[in-house]
């Protein structure tokens, strides 16, 4: 792998003035598109018709809307896991929406975390070298890797099980170590992907707290999901219907963005 040392790694994000962000837009989407299309099908699935969207630094997202409406699409154009079909997409004042897939490669293990349903954990490595991954993308010496490792481990509190491989684990519990090695490389979003959705209600609270504490540190968080409850915790809440947006508000004032 060609990965050069990246300073990036260790970015200092900057501490959000207010709780619904500090005014400079991280990721703005402009008439977003995406049709799948099946090879060898005359098919086309219209997911995502347009979406116009910004999300400033320091926001708390919920993206919301029934299943098959288009949240995981919309969550895979942001994360640049996949290409729109057309439209812009700007991620901290780069336009990503044209770049090739080694490009976004790179834009995804340098300026963006991912959490998922399943966790997606490696099962083969602990929970340390889970975290260390993100950081060998990035060229970071071992011993740094190591010590940011274990300093995220220990803010998701599992510091006595750092040898110990996903599966000897709770849900819960690797739910926390992927938010760890989300952060790992200090991201500029937090996307995530019904973070909650494996996991039951008490549990699903636990995993909400440490998104609210990166919200409150400043971090910038597009969270899916189909639960009320659990978009409250978030200060804006974007609802999509058959790829469109049908309501944007702001949890804190009540009102819907134009
Ligand atoms: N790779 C794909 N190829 C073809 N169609 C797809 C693909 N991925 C999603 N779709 C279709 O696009 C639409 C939106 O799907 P998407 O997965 O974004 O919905 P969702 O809101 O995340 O649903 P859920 O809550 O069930 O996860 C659906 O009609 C789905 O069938
Ligand atoms: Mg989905």
């Amino acid at each position: 792998m060609s990965h050069q040392p990246k300073t990036s790694a260790h970015r200092q994000t900057p501490i959000a003035q207010t709780a619904s962000g500090n005014g400079r837009v991280l990721a703005g989407l402009a008439d977003i598109v995406k049709i799948y299309t099946i090879p060898g099908s005359p098919v086309e699935i219209p997911a995502i018709r347009g979406v116009s969207i910004e999300v400033k630094e320091g926001e708390y997202v919920a993206i919301c809307g029934h299943s098959g409406s288009g949240k995981s699409t919309l969550l895979n154009l942001l994360g640049c896991l996949d290409h729109p079909t057309s439209g812009r997409y700007t991620l901290g004042g780069l336009d990503v929406s044209k770049l090739d897939d080694n490009a976004l490669s790179e834009i995804r293990s340098q300026r963006l975390g991912f959490v998922f349903q399943s966790f997606n954990l490696i099962p083969q490595l602990t929970l340390l070298e889970n975290l260390e991954v993100p950081l060998i993308y990035q060229g970071i010496s071992p011993i740094l890797r190591r010590q940011r490792a274990l300093e995220f481990i220990e803010r998701v509190e599992l510091s006595d099980r750092i040898n110990h491989r996903p599966m000897e684990l709770s849900g819960g519990q690797q739910q926390r170590v992927a938010i760890a090695r989300a952060m790992v490389n200090d991201p500029l979003l937090i996307l995530a992907d019904e973070p909650t959705g494996n996991l039951d209600t008490a549990t699903g609270e636990i995993i909400l707290k440490l998104f609210d504490q990166l919200h409150n540190e400043g971090k910038t968080i597009i969270l899916i999901t189909h639960e009320r409850s659990v978009a409250e915790h978030c200060r804006r809440i974007i609802t999509l219907r058959d790829g469109y947006v049908i309501e944007d508000i702001d949890t804190r004032s009540n009102t819907s963005k134009p």
